[in-house]
Order: C-alpha cells, then structure tokens, then sequence
C-alpha cells in the first residue's frame, strides 16, 4: 500500500485559534477513513485543507503524491470533496446537475453518457432524473450532491458529513455506497458525528480542540475503554445516577437518554452485586445487563479525559 495523504504538523491558524493543530495523518491507498470529534473540533477546516481549498499556516502535506502547498491545481482532479453544506442547483433536475459537474470537471464526451447512466443506478435515482433537486428528500440530496462528487470518477473522496441530518435509512443506503466504492478501490476520507458509522471505517481518527486524539481502528479504540459494560434502564434516573457513581467496582458513569453505563472492573462479578445494591437502596430498575461496548462509549469516555486534563491546567 502507499500513501495517499501523508500530513505532518498540518495546522491552520484562523487569527489565534488554532482550528487544526499539529497534524499527522498517514492515510493508505484505499482506505476508509472516518473523522470524528465535537463541533468545532477541526473536521470540516481539516477536510478543506486537504482539498487544496485553504492555505496551510504551518506544516506540510502531501496529497496524491503532489506537495498541498505548491501544487494544489494538480491534486484537484484527483479528488472529489462534498462540502457539509454542499450546493446543488436547486432549480436543475437531477440530471442536469450531474451534467453541469460534468462540464466543469471536462468530463470527456464520449464517456458522459455511461458515466451518468451508471451514477444515476448507483443513487437508485434513474426515475427521479427529471425532477428538480429542490424537490428531492434529504438523503436524496445527499446521494445527487455525492454522484455530482463522483462524475470524474476521482480515486480519492473527502466527504465532510455527508449524513448529517438524513434519516437512518437513508443513512443505511448512502453507507452501501460508500462501502461500494471502498470495494472498487476509491480512497475515501469522512467526517461523521455518528459514531455508528465510524464503526463501519477501516480506520478512525478522533480530533478535538485541532489535535488528532486517537487513530486507529474501531476495534483497537473500543478496547481503549477500562473495563466491562453493565447497562442498566432505572426507573428513576437521577437517583439511580447518583447512587451508582458511589458503588464499588464502578469505573466510569455515562448516560443515554434514560439509561445508564457502568463500566466496571469486572462485569460478571459486579452485576449481581450491582443489582443487588440498586434494590437495598430501593432505587427500582426494570432491567439490568452486560452489553458489549461500542464506539460512541469509547469516545465519550476519551473526550471525558481530555476535558478533565484541560480544566486541570
Ligand atoms: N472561516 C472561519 N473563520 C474563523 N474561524 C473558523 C472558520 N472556520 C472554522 N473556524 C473555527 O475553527 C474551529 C474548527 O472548526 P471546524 O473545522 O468547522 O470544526 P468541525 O467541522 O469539526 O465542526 C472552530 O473553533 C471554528 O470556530
Ligand atoms: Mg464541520
């Protein structure tokens, strides 16, 4: 494998806020790699950097092989990047919007029309190409914005929240694509908020306040989290918190909605014990249970540390 996009203290200052800083990536030929963190994290400013769309402050980065500083014309055909708040030609029809990218990225004549053809397939939107795209849904937006993105078939796709705001089976079928795409080859760099889908990444980079945090795959970030989980619903959620950051055993609290998550030293030591506790202190639960940890918990209880050290300082 090669790299495709190597960074070394890729930063980027807007006045003194350091929105990217000290970046090193190191990203493979056909990877798919996922970008999470908070808002304001440095995602969307990442994303754009290595689109060639802003000047680097300090660092460098290479993408495609061409030096981002100095030859960002040359790396442009070979991307495809789909902005967060990307634009469509709202009073275009789906096809014309396809066309009109074509056309800006010269897509040769004589490989327009099975180009288009095949995009409009791979959307499921050969039926809808004559309607407006002002009047398509959501994830129909979505899935026109990434084809325009496709239409010069680029070996390398930056997609900054590509799912944002879609409903989850749009959201199931934009990721069939993109799994697709990784299949055929095509290098593909996202940004998500959903940590469901930075499972489904070959590998995933955290970033907070700039700084990459942790990179690597799903299964080596899942077993940074100390501990096993113990999900527990409460019926009443503010004793049953209270109650449980006290208990033996019990690492770290995190909550969902109603429910909460224990991770403990050793989960089939401590769910009887847990149970057991809930009950004498007449904090009622309708269901307790050992459940696999995910992503999302592995992150929170990063982001949890990162903020403890830096309210420390
Ligand atoms: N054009 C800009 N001018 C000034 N500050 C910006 C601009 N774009 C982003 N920022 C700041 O840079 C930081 C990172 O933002 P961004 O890259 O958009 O994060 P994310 O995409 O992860 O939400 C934030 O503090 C944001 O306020
Ligand atoms: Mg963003």
């Amino acid at each position: 494998m090669t790299a495709i996009i190597e960074t070394q203290g890729l930063t980027r200052l807007y006045k003194d806020n350091r929105a990217v800083d000290g970046l090193d990536l190191d990203i493979q030929s056909g990877e798919l790699f996922g970008l999470v963190g908070p808002d304001g994290a440095g995602k969307t400013t990442t994303l754009r950097l290595l689109a060639g769309l802003l000047f680097i402050s300090e660092g460098s980065a290479t993408v495609a092989e061409f030096d981002l500083a100095s030859q960002s014309e040359a790396i442009k055909p070979n991307i495809g990047y789909m902005a967060q708040q990307f634009s469509l030609y709202a009073e275009l029809s789906v096809l014309e919007n396809l066309l009109f990218f074509a056309d800006i990225y010269d897509v040769k004549k004589d490989k327009l029309q099975e180009r288009v053809d095949r995009l409009l397939t791979f959307a499921g939107l050969t039926e809808f190409k004559d309607r407006r795209a002002a009047h398509l849904s959501g994830g129909m937006q979505k899935k026109l914005a990434l084809s325009c993105t496709l239409i010069h078939q680029p070996p390398l796709l930056l997609l900054d929240e590509p799912t944002t705001g879609v409903d989850p089976v749009s959201r199931r079928e934009f990721w069939n694509i993109l799994t697709e795409l990784h299949m055929e080859g095509t290098t593909i760099i996202v940004s998500t908020p959903y940590m469901d889908e930075a499972d489904r990444c070959s590998r995933v980079g955290l970033m907070y306040e700039g700084k990459l945090v942790i990179c690597d795959t799903p299964k080596n970030i899942r077993a940074q989290l100390k501990g096993d989980l113990i999900e527990v619903f409460p019926d009443d959620w503010q004793a049953a918190h209270q109650l449980a950051q006290t208990l033996p055993g019990v690492l770290e609290v995190q909550t969902y909605g109603e429910t909460l998550h224990l991770f403990v030293d050793d989960g089939a030591k401590q769910l009887k014990a847990i149970e057991k506790s809930f009950n004498k202190n007449g904090i009622s639960i309708s269901s307790i249970r050992a459940a696999p940890t995910r992503m999302e918990e592995a992150f929170i209880s990063l982001i949890r540390r990162l903020e403890d050290e830096t309210s420390a300082k």
